[in-house]
């Protein structure tokens, strides 16, 4: 780690806030930028979180959904109990079939509010980069055609670049409400964006013919 970058996080606010409120994470922020722009946890009962460690937006979930409610977070890497009692984790791979069945296993009824703050490991080669994201996104939306209730919400992380207008091109098709929304906490120069969207049709994916 470079010495202007050690700098830059000791600098950081959002870091700093996330210490004190007690989140694991400065993206839990980022959540609540989300949440408090679009409602997305009004009325939300369950909650699938796809890329969910070290657990910022699961503890921002729980909050949000209450005793009543139950949040779901998955990720290749194990995430430390968060001590919450409306919180279940899944450690697998979310290309893998298994961890479908898994979530399934764990769901009570419809997700009403589907998150992925999923992102690779950078390997710095921008366009690999860029397109494992999106498929990532992809991932997420396989879970999403699967458990998500016909009103309910999608979270997805990305990074703009040279294939970010043709995804969002396809997600205009599969989702009835599309909004581009770059959180104040996203760091300054990141080109990672999140799309918020309602309303998915299911089925065909766009762009199949047959
Ligand atoms: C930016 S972090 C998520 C931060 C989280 N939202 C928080 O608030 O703490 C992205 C996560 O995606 C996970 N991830 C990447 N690829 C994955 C995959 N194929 N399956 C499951 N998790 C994956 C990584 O392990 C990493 O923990």
């Amino acid at each position: 780690m470079s010495r202007r970058w050690k700098a830059e996080r000791r600098r950081d606010p959002y870091r700093r806030m996330a210490r004190r409120r007690g989140y694991r994470s400065r993206a839990a922020f980022k959540l609540k930028e989300m949440d408090k722009r679009f409602g997305l946890f009004k009325g939300a009962r369950v909650v699938l979180d796809l890329g969910a460690a070290p657990g910022g937006w699961l503890q921002v979930a729980s909050e949000a959904v209450g005793k009543r409610g139950l949040v779901i977070g998955v990720d290749l890497k194990p995430i430390r109990p968060l001590g919450l009692e409306n919180v279940r984790t899944v450690v697998g791979d979310v290309d893998e079939e298994a961890t479908m069945e898994e979530v399934k296993r764990l769901l009570p009824g419809p997700v009403d509010v589907l998150l992925s703050d999923l992102s690779p490991q950078i390997s710095g080669a921008w366009d690999l980069d860029q397109f494992r994201q999106i498929e990532l996104a992809r991932a997420a939306l396989r879970f999403a055609e699967r458990f998500l209730s016909p009103d309910g919400w999608v979270v997805l992380k990305l990074f703009q670049g040279v294939d970010f207008q043709d995804f969002l091109r396809e997600l205009r098709e599969r989702l009835g409400f599309v909004k581009v929304f770059k959180p104040k906490a996203s760091r300054k120069g990141s080109s990672e964006v999140y799309i918020v969207g309602r309303y998915l049709r299911r089925g065909k994916e766009a762009g199949d013919e047959s």
